[in-house]
């Protein structure tokens, strides 16, 4: 059986980037543990400012950045929510697992204890995010995005105009036949303060069990009422890998969204929309 970490840079993310995620995974170390690995990839993944996750994080209608982020390994999990100016929020989601009495923290909590734990305080926002910022809201508050539908429902609900962007890294890893998955993101555009998506829900953006883990990408609010990841877990070991992916993503039709997954025995990816990939692979005791 080989060690391997598969990771993602999003689905919708263009697929030229899989050399660079390639690259990512070449410096991990697969003698390491998968949680370690999978942390360490998205952490990479994060201060790159071109993936939708730490640095290059969207901002919301309101011009902040709100980040979540989740990891798990070995029935454990730790997550945050809506985390604000800080580097990595998958190493604060580690944080929560391995050093608070909790799971989840949200907020002006999560960023209390990032800084008691010593992540300094940090603008995740690049000039790039600012300037698409500023062309999206001029965009809305012009009505130039009016002829598209995800717009018009946007506006129905909330009263602005909009169109959809959204993206995330993830990264899963078998490593001595143990799993581990991680996921960050800024979010999906437009998205008002205080929006949660599938990220930081165990069992809908991720999960990581005795027989695989997976992690998801794409619309959060459609992710969250599949327990997409949970669902896919369930399935391992029923059918290939691969057909259990297909499948799960072919019930979203035209909703953008995309699985990465490690079993036992197999590894696959799946979207619905081009989605930038890396691997590293590595016999066992290499
Ligand atoms: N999947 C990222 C989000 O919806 O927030």
């Amino acid at each position: 059986m080989e060690n391997v970490i598969l990771i993602h840079g999003g689905v919708g993310s263009d697929r030229s980037l899989s050399p660079d995620l390639d690259k990512i995974c070449a410096g991990i170390n697969l003698r390491r543990s998968p949680l370690e690995a999978v942390v360490e990839a998205v952490a990479a993944m994060e201060d790159d400012r071109r993936f939708n996750a730490g640095t290059g994080s969207y901002p919301r209608i309101d011009g902040s950045i709100q980040m979540d982020a989740g990891v798990m390994y070995q029935g454990n999990f730790g997550s945050v929510i809506g985390l604000e100016r800080t580097r990595n929020p998958i190493k604060v989601a580690l944080s929560v697992m391995q050093d608070s009495p909790h799971n989840v923290l949200s907020g002006d909590g999560a960023i209390a204890f990032a800084r008691s734990k010593g992540f300094e305080d940090y603008d995740p926002g690049t000039p790039e995010t600012r300037e698409k910022w500023e062309k999206m809201m001029d965009q809305l508050r012009s009505g130039a995005l009016e002829d598209n539908p995800k717009t018009m429902q946007f506006i129905r609900k909330v009263n602005i105009n909009s169109i959809l962007k959204y993206d995330t890294v993830g990264a899963v890893a078998r490593i001595d036949g143990k799993f581990a998955a991680a996921v960050s993101t800024g979010g999906s555009w437009p998205m008002l303060r205080g929006r949660v998506g599938d990220v930081p829900i165990i069992g809908s953006g991720f999960y990581a069990g005795e027989n695989g883990a997976v992690v998801a990408t794409g619309i959060g609010e459609e992710i969250m009422k599949r327990i997409l990841c949970f669902r896919v877990y369930n399935r391992i070991g029923n059918e290939p890998l691969q057909q259990i992916l297909k499948e799960e993503i072919d019930y979203f039709g035209d909703v953008t969204v995309g699985l990465i997954a490690v079993t036992e025995d197999e590894y696959g990816s799946y979207a619905n929309k081009q989605m930038a990939t890396g691997i590293l692979k590595s016999e066992i005791n290499i």
